[in-house]
């Protein structure tokens, strides 16, 4: 544990596993998340990832059933059929930037799957203005950039970019929002069950206490999911490529297991059998964590690993730095896909490894973003040989996400 502060502000980094069980898990109660409003943006402030109590208990027992083992696994088709669009869509010999064609990839999965919409990835087409507004937003929170430290009132470029592209977002996921209420609100995606949770759901009892959700919560919503749900797992597509690319041999291995057990793009009933690809991709995960760090704030004064942490005191708990510890991963900076067997996993500490987080705030969307990562990429990995043109060691920048500086190019190989 290291303790340090910033301009008053008392910080600790936790840096065991078990100091991390004891902040996600066993006192989940004592600790809160990070507002927006302290990363000094008013994002999605009532969106499940940021509220807290009671709102966040009601908030996260109304998306639940979107997120059942059946219902993910109905979203597998999109994910497949998806992934084989972006293959065909690529001619041999093409330069194409992983992370930029990954992006689309993921936003049209999401929003096929989750919101029933056919989203135009076009240049002037939705997708744009949600991959933009995220790129907006990796801007502002980038640590490099002095509108990460400045509120979001002050006119630098960044924060007027980003005013900018989130109002159109805004706008965006409004026309949804009304197009569905007109249309057709009786469907079974996660749209309708929020709009379905405000029409039909108990309007109150006298603590003021409602199941049903605001028009403000029902957008900020929309706007948590656009984003968590489609940056996260295009950087880990992004990241597996990327590795794969750098170690042949780790390459050709999956190769071998693709051609051994598919005949045709793979489906959930094909998964058992693909071990590699899931090794793959948990030791992505492990080395390039999307989301690298968990933040949270001490409620009260507490004890952790014999220290005394004053109430107020902001945690991180950085996955890139437990995750590539030599404490608990031999040669934690390979990717060796084939260190995750039975026997290693019992073996490892709970929480070495927490690319989802823990808990009962862990990722909602953990088993979707499996599912699609192992499909997507035994999809692709199928169809396509990926030869790297970027540097074998990107520059990585510490914002929202853990995104590359500069864009992640690949020739394509057609198989
Ligand atoms: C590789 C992909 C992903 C990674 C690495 C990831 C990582 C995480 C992590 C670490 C947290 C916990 C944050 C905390 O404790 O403060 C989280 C929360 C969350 N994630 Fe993900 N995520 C991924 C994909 C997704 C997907 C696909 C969705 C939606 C479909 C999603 C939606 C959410 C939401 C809504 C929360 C907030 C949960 C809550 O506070 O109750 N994530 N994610």
């Amino acid at each position: 544990m290291v303790s340090y502060s910033v301009a008053g502000q008392p910080f600790c980094t936790v840096l065991h596993p078990e100091y991390v069980r004891r902040v996600l898990v066993t006192d989940a109660e004592r600790y809160g998340v990070w507002r927006a409003e302290e990363f000094g943006a008013d994002f999605a402030s009532e969106g499940v990832l940021m509220t807290e109590g009671d709102q966040w208990r009601r908030q996260r027992k109304a998306l639940q059933p979107a997120f059942t083992l059946d219902r993910i696994r109905s979203y597998a088709e999109p994910m497949v059929d998806f992934a084989a669009e972006t293959v065909e869509e690529w001619e041999d010999g093409d330069r194409v930037s992983l992370n930029r064609d990954f992006s689309a990839l993921t936003l049209r999965i999401l929003a096929k799957s989750l919101f029933d919409i056919d989203i135009d990835i076009d240049v002037a087409g939705e997708g744009r203005v949600v991959t933009e507004a995220a790129r907006a937003l990796n801007d502002r929170a980038d640590a490099r950039n002095l509108s990460a430290y400045l509120p979001i009132w002050v006119p630098t470029p960044a924060n007027r970019r980003y005013g900018k592209r989130m109002s159109r977002f805004e706008t965006l996921v409004d026309g949804l929002i009304d197009a569905r209420r007109a249309a057709d609100p009786e469907r079974e995606d996660l749209l309708s069950l929020l709009l379905d949770v405000t029409n039909t759901g108990n309007t109150g009892d006298e603590g003021g206490a409602r199941s049903g959700m605001t028009d403000r919560e029902i957008r900020d919503q929309l706007i948590t999911f656009l984003f968590a749900g489609h940056e996260t797992t295009s950087l880990a597509l992004t990241y597996a490529f990327h590795c794969l690319a750098r170690y042949p041999g780790k390459r050709d291995r999956l190769r071998e297991e693709l051609d051994a057990e598919l005949d045709s793009d793979p489906s959930v009933a094909d998964l058992p059998r693909l071990t590699y690809t899931e090794k793959a991709v948990n030791e992505t995960l492990r080395l390039y964590p999307p989301a690298y760090v968990i933040f949270r704030q001490a409620n009260e004064d507490v004890e952790l690993g014999g220290y005394e942490i004053p109430a107020g005191t902001r945690l991180t708990l950085p996955q890139f730095a437990i995750q590539t510890d030599e404490r608990f991963f031999d040669d934690p900076d390979e990717f060796r896909p084939e260190r995750w067997t039975a026997e290693f996993e019992a073996d490892l500490p709970d929480y070495a490894h927490f690319p989802f987080g823990g808990g009962p705030r862990h990722c909602i969307g953990m088993r979707f973003a499996s599912l699609e990562l192992q499909l997507a990429l035994a999809t692709i990995a199928r169809g396509t040989d990926l030869e790297l043109l970027s540097d074998p060691d990107p520059d990585l920048r510490m914002s929202a996400t853990l995104a590359p500086v500069d864009d992640i190019e690949a020739r394509v190989r057609k198989r």
